[in-house]
């Protein structure tokens, strides 16, 4: 990295509501990692984000609520964004897809452009990764480029050391690796403008200033 640059900024958080929760030990986990490669760190909670529903009545009268004008700033703040989620029902919770849709009602809509990794602990066998497939439809919908590979750690009740580390090796070290993977990519986007796209809500629809949703992603 040439010395002029800027190191990278990158907001993570657990989209788990409750102490002690086995996404939050593994948002602690990729924290630690992504400090450790020199990026900066915002660390959030899910609870500095927990919206009211979202009702467009609401939105009219009273505005966007202050937990998603957060949200919305801290992602404008960053490069990148890390959440780790759990696994409602094989799909993501419902809080998470709330404070998503309020912060998609920002123009520029603050998750276009930006990169993001997904993980997610559960103590089934494998790990809520079906609530990461259903997380990825809302934030590519909304342009943010999801990192391929979700590391989803399976018997999490059972998977961490006291130190905060995989009590596996060979997990620890595929962890370690997909986040320093990911943090190469963030940084090319970082210093590519030629990765930089425009973002069309619907791309195939025939165009109409009226109604169209077009943005150029300033992110990358
Ligand atoms: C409403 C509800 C639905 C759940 N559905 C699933 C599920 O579909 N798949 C799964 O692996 N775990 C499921 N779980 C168990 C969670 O994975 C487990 O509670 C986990 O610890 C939650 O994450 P946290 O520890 O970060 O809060 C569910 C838990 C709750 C409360």
């Amino acid at each position: 990295m040439a010395d002029n640059r800027r190191p990278l900024a990158v907001l993570i958080f657990a989209a788990s509501l409750r102490k002690g929760s086995l996404n939050d030990k593994l948002a602690d986990l990729a924290e630690h990692l992504v400090s450790q490669q020199g990026s900066v760190v915002d660390r959030a909670c899910m609870s500095d984000f927990d919206c009211p529903p979202y009702d467009q009545d609401v939105e009219r009268s009273d505005g966007i609520p202050q937990p998603a004008r957060d949200l919305c700033t801290r992602l404008q703040r960053a490069d990148a964004f890390i959440i780790a989620s759990p696994e409602y029902n094989a799909s993501m919770p419902g809080y998470l897809k709330n404070a998503i849709d309020w912060v998609s009602r920002f123009r520029p809509q603050p998750f276009n452009g930006r990169q993001a990794m997904l993980l997610s602990a559960s103590p089934s066998m494998v790990g809520g990764n079906r609530g990461l497939w259903s997380l990825r439809v809302p934030l590519e919908h909304l342009g943010t480029r999801i990192y391929p590979d979700m590391f989803s750690l399976a018997q999490a009740h059972e998977a961490f050391r006291e130190d905060g580390r995989l009590l596996n090796d060979v997990l620890q070290q595929r962890f370690d690796a997909t986040i320093s993977c990911f943090l190469d990519l963030v940084e090319a986007a970082k210093h590519y403008p030629g990765l930089k796209k425009q973002w069309v809500e619907f791309l195939g629809e025939r165009p109409d200033a009226a109604t169209d949703r077009v943005e150029t992603s300033d992110a990358a």
